[in-house]
C-alpha cells in the first residue's frame, strides 16, 4: 500500500522535475494548449505545403516515405513528382530526406537541425505549436532572433515574413512590432495545420487507430448491453 503510494507520487512528480525558473515551455509559464487533429485531410495537405516551403530546407522527415505520404494525403502522382519531390533521382519509395542531414549543411547555424518526424512525440504537440509562435527579435543572437520556449535556439525565425516580427516587452511578453503577410488568425491556423501535419508524420497510422478506436468502444458498449440482457434472461431460470 505504502509502496504503491510512493510509486504514484513519484510518477506524478517525475514529469515536473525541471530546472528552477523553467516550465515545460521554457521561460513561458505554460505552453499554449493544442491537440493535433489528423483527420482533416485538407489541413494535413496545407500543413505539408507550409512544411515544404518553410521547413524542408533544414529539417528532414527521415522516417516517412514519399509514397506513404502520397497515399495518406491523397496527392496526385504528377504533383508528387513535379511539385514536391522535384529531384528526378529521388524515387517515391525513398524517405523524405532533403539532402540536408543533421550535422552537415546546417552546421553554420551553430547547431544541427533535428529530424522532425518524431518531434511532436518527443516534445508534445502543444510544445511545438507554442515554439513556432514564440520567436522574437534579439540583437544579441547571431541570427537576430530568439525563442521564448527554447531560449538561445539556433533556428532562425523563418516564419517572420508571414507572422510579422515580435519583440519582448519589459514585462517579458511578446508584442508584435510589424505585420506579416498573414493576419494573426491565418497564421495561427497555418501553425495548427503544420502541427497537424507533423503529428501525422510522427504516426501515420494514427488516423486509422483513432477511427477504429471509436468502433471498438462502440462494439464493447453494445456487447456489454447484449451480455447484460442475456444474463438477465438466464438468471430468471436460476431463481
Ligand atoms: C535555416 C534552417 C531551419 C529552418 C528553415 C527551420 N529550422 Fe527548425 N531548427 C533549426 C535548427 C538549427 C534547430 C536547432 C535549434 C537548437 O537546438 O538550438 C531547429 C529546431 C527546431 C525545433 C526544436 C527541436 C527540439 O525539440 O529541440 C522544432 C520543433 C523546429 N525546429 C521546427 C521547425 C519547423 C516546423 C520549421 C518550418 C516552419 C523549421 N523548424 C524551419 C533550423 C531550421
Amino acid at each position: 500500500m505504502i509502496r504503491g503510494l510512493i510509486f504514484l507520487l513519484l510518477t506524478f512528480f517525475s514529469g515536473k522535475l525541471l530546472p528552477a525558473g523553467e516550465s515545460e515551455c521554457g521561460s513561458l509559464e505554460s505552453c499554449l494548449e493544442y491537440k493535433a487533429d489528423v483527420h482533416d485531410l485538407y489541413s494535413l495537405q496545407r500543413g505539408l505545403g507550409v512544411y515544404m516551403n518553410y521547413c524542408s530546407s533544414c529539417h528532414s522527415l527521415q522516417y516517412l516515405r514519399w509514397n506513404r505520404l502520397q497515399r495518406d494525403l491523397d496527392i496526385p502522382e504528377t504533383i508528387l513528382q513535379d511539385d514536391l519531390i522535384l529531384n528526378p533521382e529521388i524515387k517515391s519509395s525513398d524517405y523524405m530526406i532533403f539532402g540536408l542531414n543533421e550535422g552537415d549543411s546546417t552546421a553554420w547555424l551553430g547547431a544541427s537541425a533535428p529530424d522532425l518526424t518524431l518531434r511532436t512525440r518527443v516534445r508534445g504537440e502543444s510544445w511545438v505549436y507554442t515554439y513556432l509562435k514564440s520567436f522574437y527579435e534579439d540583437a544579441s543572437r547571431p541570427l537576430g532572433s530568439n525563442n521564448l520556449v527554447l531560449q538561445g535556439s539556433s533556428m532562425p525565425n523563418v516564419l517572420a515574413s508571414i507572422q510579422g516580427n515580435q519583440q519582448l516587452s519589459d514585462k517579458g511578453f511578446l508584442v508584435k512590432v510589424s505585420e506579416g503577410s498573414l493576419t494573426d488568425e491565418q497564421f495561427d491556423n497555418s501553425m495548427k495545420d503544420l502541427v497537424n501535419f507533423l503529428a501525422y508524420a510522427a504516426e501515420p497510422i494514427r488516423r486509422d487507430r483513432e477511427k477504429n478506436g471509436i468502433f471498438v468502444i462502440l462494439f464493447f458498449v453494445i456487447f456489454t448491453a447484449v451480455m447484460w440482457l442475456l444474463n438477465r434472461e438466464y438468471s430468471k431460470d436460476i431463481k
